[in-house]
């Protein structure tokens, strides 16, 4: 054998090692992997920095994979680390073929995946399929002449005139969506910012080469992929204007539109469905950035045959801003009701975080432990978000200089930005939290002393070892894992309860969302549980290891769980 195809077989050995085989596919009771999966965000700026240069990557993720796994998540999803600008963190591609010399290389990719594989740990990418880079290589030759076989992977148009876009549309990160290309006298389309050429996916070619790339990816052992911003792929094929609505201004100081022609075109669901063909040849699961209104636009990202999106995120759930027990019931209904596997979501890169966008500034630590049993033990696949389990807060620029986020930049002060939800991993009680042993690139929490995975591993009621309990619990317990739900005492305001029953057995969820200590007597009647004591299986308080279900006492932002006996 010549030494290259020596070579060639031994690359093709130990890549097919890291690839997920059929037998993974599916579980002992025939469902596919993700069902029962938890995954869990990495901001691979944020999580782990191995060579003390302020910024987390790749080897980093991989020295915490014991970590993760002692967690109980199955399955890392890493925001973008391709080669990139990094004018928007990475959602802005030069080449989805690489990894960004700031995350690693891609042997440091190919290391991830293998050790992933050896601890049980999937890895999601995620692919940024609406557009690229301006400095993309597809971009440059499509911006040197309007003949370039290139030009037509993006959109472009005449302006209305002298200095004026095709149109009224404007950039969800402010001003005109469109930028004037001097090269060609042309302007193209950009839904975020100006360096964010959107692709023209009504150019079958653009298609084939985006299909490809997760082909690439999945063939070197990547479980899947978060699908960004799905809902502005397609634009209205005659470029219409979006109507105006009031006379208001947005954050950024522009008209307020109702986004008709520039926001969930019909088309985008036939990509959908042939992306997911693609993904099912390797066993793979997407995950959708699906910002829905309602639960109608929820269903059709499943597919009307659960034929597209695997998990399409509920951003609604997420957006229950408050404790509210009605406000939540609703939304499980909904997605219950809608005929997919439903997916829960708290927080990511752009929302938030948890800790104190539902804390009350006194019982946060009850509160963040409250939120965890919602949403881990409701029926569905959960998305958790890095640092949620050991309780970070958001940690916002308190000047404008400070700004990384470029959100931030342009609409300072109404708008800070996504800084404050993408600071560094708190490890340590150590400088720097023990992310890095020089400066990190965002601000790390002044609170990290506390809220550490060292610390709180210590601490037996921290809300890191409560989360590992809870997704022990969750991984264990069958009735968790399949049971159906069913909503109980929907009356109550304050108390959030629910069933979920399994071949006969029951778990009982009682969680209370107020500052007073609640007294409950669970009606079972519309339940399949039928008992009048139950067993505690966990609790974020002290509770009695056996309960009356007539009598169940709840303290002030407490969560109960028991088994029915
Ligand atoms: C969605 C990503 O989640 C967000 O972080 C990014 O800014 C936008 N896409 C635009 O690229
Ligand atoms: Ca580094």
């Amino acid at each position: 054998m010549c030494k290259y195809t020596l070579a060639f077989a031994i690359s093709l050995v130990l890549l097919s090692s890291t690839v997920w085989a059929q037998k993974d596919a599916v579980d002992a009771e025939g469902h596919p992997w993700w069902k029962h999966a938890v995954f869990y965000e990495i901001y691979p700026r944020s999580f782990a920095d191995s060579n003390n240069d302020g910024i987390g990557d790749l080897p980093g993720i991989n020295s915490k994979l014991d970590y993760l796994h002692w967690l109980g998540a199955d399955a890392i999803w890493i925001a973008p680390m391709f080669p990139s600008p990094q004018v928007d963190w990475g959602y802005d591609v030069s080449d989805f073929y690489n990894v960004n010399p700031d995350y690693g290389t891609l042997k440091d990719m190919d290391e991830l995946l293998a050790q992933g594989k050896k601890k049980d740990i999937r890895v999601l990418l995620d692919f940024v399929m609406t557009y690229t880079s301006d400095q993309n290589k597809w971009f440059q030759e499509a911006k040197s002449s309007k003949t370039n076989p290139k030009r037509d992977w993006f959109i472009w148009h005449d302006g209305k005139g002298a200095g004026q876009p095709p149109n009224n549309w404007t950039s969800n990160f402010g001003g005109s969506a469109w930028k004037y290309s001097p090269e060609t006298s042309q302007w193209y389309y950009h839904y975020f910012y100006p360096p964010q050429p959107n692709l023209n996916w009504r150019n079958p070619e653009v298609e084939k080469n985006m299909f490809d790339v997760t082909r690439w990816w999945y063939k070197r052992g990547v479980a899947g992929f978060r699908l960004d911003a799905v809902d502005v792929m397609y634009v209205d094929a005659q470029l219409k204007d979006n109507p105006v609505v009031g006379t208001e201004k947005n954050a950024f100081g522009d008209p307020v539109e109702n986004e008709i022609n520039d926001k969930n075109q019909p088309e985008l669901h036939g990509v959908l469905q042939r992306l997911r063909k693609v993904a099912d040849e390797y066993n793979a699961v997407l995950i959708g950035e699906t910002w829905t209104s309602d639960i109608d636009q929820l269903k059709a990202y499943y597919g009307a045959h659960n034929d597209e999106v695997n998990m399409p995120m509920n951003f609604m759930f997420a957006n229950v801003n408050k404790l509210s027990p009605p406000d939540f019931r609703k939304q499980i209904q909904w997605v219950e009701g809608s005929g997919g596997w439903p997916v829960y979501v708290l927080s990511n890169h752009d929302i938030r975080r948890v800790y104190d966008r539902y804390g009350d500034g006194q019982h946060n630590d009850q509160i963040a432990k409250l939120m965890a049993s919602l949403y881990l033990t409701l029926r569905g696949t959960a998305v958790m978000y890095y640092g949620e389990e050991i309780g970070m807060e958001n940690n916002d620029p308190k000047r404008p200089e400070d700004v990384k986020d470029s959100m931030g930049k342009v609409g300072w002060p109404t708008q800070k930005g996504r800084d404050g939800e993408r600071t560094p991993m708190q490890w340590t009680a150590e400088t720097n939290a023990g992310f890095s042993t020089v400066a990190p690139w965002l601000p790390v929490d002044e609170r990290y002393k506390t809220y550490n995975v060292e610390s709180e591993k210590r601490d037996a009621n921290s809300i890191l070892n409560y989360y590992h309990q809870l997704l022990s619990l969750r991984h264990t317990n069958q009735v968790l894992l399949d049971g159906k739900y069913t909503a109980l005492n929907e009356s109550d305001s304050n108390v959030l309860s629910y069933a979920r029953s399994y071949k006969g057995k029951s778990v009982l969820v009682v969680l209370n969302m107020s500052d007073t200590t609640r007294k409950v007597s669970l009606n079972l009647a519309s339940s399949d549980a039928h008992t009048k004591k139950a067993a505690t299986l966990l609790a974020s308080f002290p509770a009695a290891s056996q309960v009356d279900i007539g009598e169940i006492s709840v303290a002030p932002f407490g969560a109960w769980i028991g088994e029915t006996e």
